[in-house]
């Protein structure tokens, strides 16, 4: 990368999304590199940290803590720039906007979005703030891509100010139907926003296309094919935005070679002893979130052993809840309902040496994940809406010898790859439950043949992969077609 020291350094590769992919560490906790900072799980990292340090490439992000500046520092061959954010922009641009509007609009209204004027406010100038970050980090002609429903305003905001920049844009989350997104008082200026980009990607071919339907509807844009001609003050074409879907993935290697370490193979088989090694495991893996299904899927194990179509001592359900957006009401709220329906079921069906639900509100670090996919016969991904979900995807990775089970919610945008998932609608409580009941009884050949194919498109698509087809969408001469 290029040199860190921050000041005049100039990027030719910008990555830009809310938070910075680096952790606070404690001191002295290890894992750090003696600065204090480690780097994040995930996918999206492990995909663009080698473009970071290959190419003289930056990324632009919040460092997490409120009320604080720092400066520009570089963390594993990673230059970073962090965007500071007060206590008051976190509450009205990120819990507030962000995760109260923006997050259950474009989930379906599965909670009601709150619309308040001083929230779109903090979001206008919070995007600016980042805006202003990389128009003044960028080198001529660089390349930007800018990730995420926090940042929708980046893209115009910077072609104004930086019309050489090549822009891309990637939403990790679902976009409504034009039916949903017209509740939003801003909607104009949300797509207006989105079309500074040349490239904006989506999960789902479908939502590129509420994407583009919603551009046509509330901005007049004429759509042909993928392109949108996007029109400046005086009428005239300035550029064309391209809408297209670039279904993300997760790093293959990595879970892969996890899932074959015989300590992590050996913790999977102390995990099942420690439960008493019951015939079915059945494991969901979620942040706490409302979109999930978490309550659909208690509710269906639930009637599954109240009707003794399963038993405690065979049967126990995981369920590992990571702790996520804590000071936003509907998370509090789902929190409580949640943990009240764990406390119910387990009092009723809880022996003295066995549990129906094993609940964890721990977030664990990959190689404790990876043990707990390899101890589940079950997997059970039962999201209510979800851009892409990525747990479903390392389940399959991690399932090496080719058994175990994916019930796997429709409305998950995986459902687009794992075709042969047991693929089910969550709201459909019965139809839940038989679908659970089928993959606790699935034979071994239908399992092995269904997590065969589904590994290889795994396989075939990891991260890598997604960041490469973008990056050469985004930098590909566009002919205008005027058809
Ligand atoms: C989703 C979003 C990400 C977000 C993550 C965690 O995956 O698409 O943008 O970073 O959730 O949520 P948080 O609010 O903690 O960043």
């Amino acid at each position: 990368a290029a040199n860190s020291s921050g000041i005049g350094t100039k990027y030719d590769f910008m990555v830009v999304s809310n938070r910075l992919p680096v952790d606070r560490c404690p001191s002295g906790g290890g894992g750090d590199d003696g600065d204090g900072w480690r780097r994040s799980p995930g996918g999206l990292v492990t995909a663009l940290a080698p473009m970071m340090t290959k190419t003289d490439g930056a990324w632009v992000g919040w460092h997490g803590a409120p009320d604080e500046t720092v400066e520009p520092f570089s963390h594993g061959g990673m230059d970073l720039v962090p965007v500071q954010l007060s206590t008051e922009d976190i509450e009205l641009y990120y819990e507030g906007f962000s995760n109260a509007t923006l997050w259950p609009l474009y989930h379906d209204v599965i909670a009601p979005p709150e619309f308040h004027r001083t929230w779109w406010d903090a979001y206008r100038r919070v995007n600016r703030r980042f805006a202003d970050a990389v128009a003044s980090h960028a080198d001529r002609n660089a390349t930007v891509w800018v990730q995420d429903y926090q940042l929708q305003l980046v893209p115009r905001m910077l072609r104004e100010v930086r019309p050489d920049l090549r822009i891309g844009f990637f939403n990790h989350i679902p976009f409504p139907p034009p039916e949903i997104f017209a509740q939003l008082p801003w909607r104009q200026a949300i797509i207006d926003g989105l079309l500074g980009a040349d490239l904006v990607g989506f999960q789902r071919a479908s939502d590129a296309g509420n994407f583009m339907r919603s551009a046509r509807r509330f901005l007049g844009a004429s759509v042909k094919q993928q392109q949108v001609h996007v029109k400046g003050g005086d009428g005239q074409i300035t550029h064309i935005a391209r809408a297209q879907s670039f279904p993300i993935s997760i790093d293959v290697r990595h879970i892969t070679e996890l899932a074959s370490k015989p300590e992590i193979i050996e913790r999977a088989r102390q995990i099942r002893q420690d439960l008493g090694n019951p015939k079915t495991i059945l494991l969901g893996v979620d942040r706490l979130d409302y979109t999930k299904g978490i309550r659909h899927r208690l509710k269906a194990y639930e009637e599954l052993l109240n009707e003794g179509k399963l038993t405690v001592g065979d049967a126990t359900l995981i369920q590992v809840a990571s702790p996520s957006r804590e000071r936003v009401e509907q998370y509090r709220l789902l929190r409580e309902e949640v943990e009240g329906t764990v406390g119910h079921i387990n009092g009723t069906y809880d022996t003295i040496e066995s549990t129906a639900v094993r609940y964890l509100h721990h977030s664990y670090p990959v190689e404790e994940m990876v043990a707990l996919y390899l101890a589940a016969d079950v997997m059970l991904v039962t999201a209510l809406r979800d851009g892409m979900n990525l747990v479903a995807k390392e389940y399959v990775t991690a399932r090496t010898q080719n058994d175990g089970a994916l019930v796997l919610s429709e409305f998950a945008g995986a459902a687009d790859q794992l075709k042969q998932a047991l693929l089910m609608n969550p709201h459909d409580i019965d139809g839940l439950k038989d679908t659970i009941m089928r993959a606790v009884n699935m034979s071994p050949r239908d399992a092995a043949r269904r997590m065969r194919a589904m590994r290889k498109q795994i396989l075939e698509h990891d991260v890598d992969h997604w960041s490469a087809d973008f990056l050469q969408a985004l930098n590909e001469k566009v002919i205008r077609d005027d058809s």
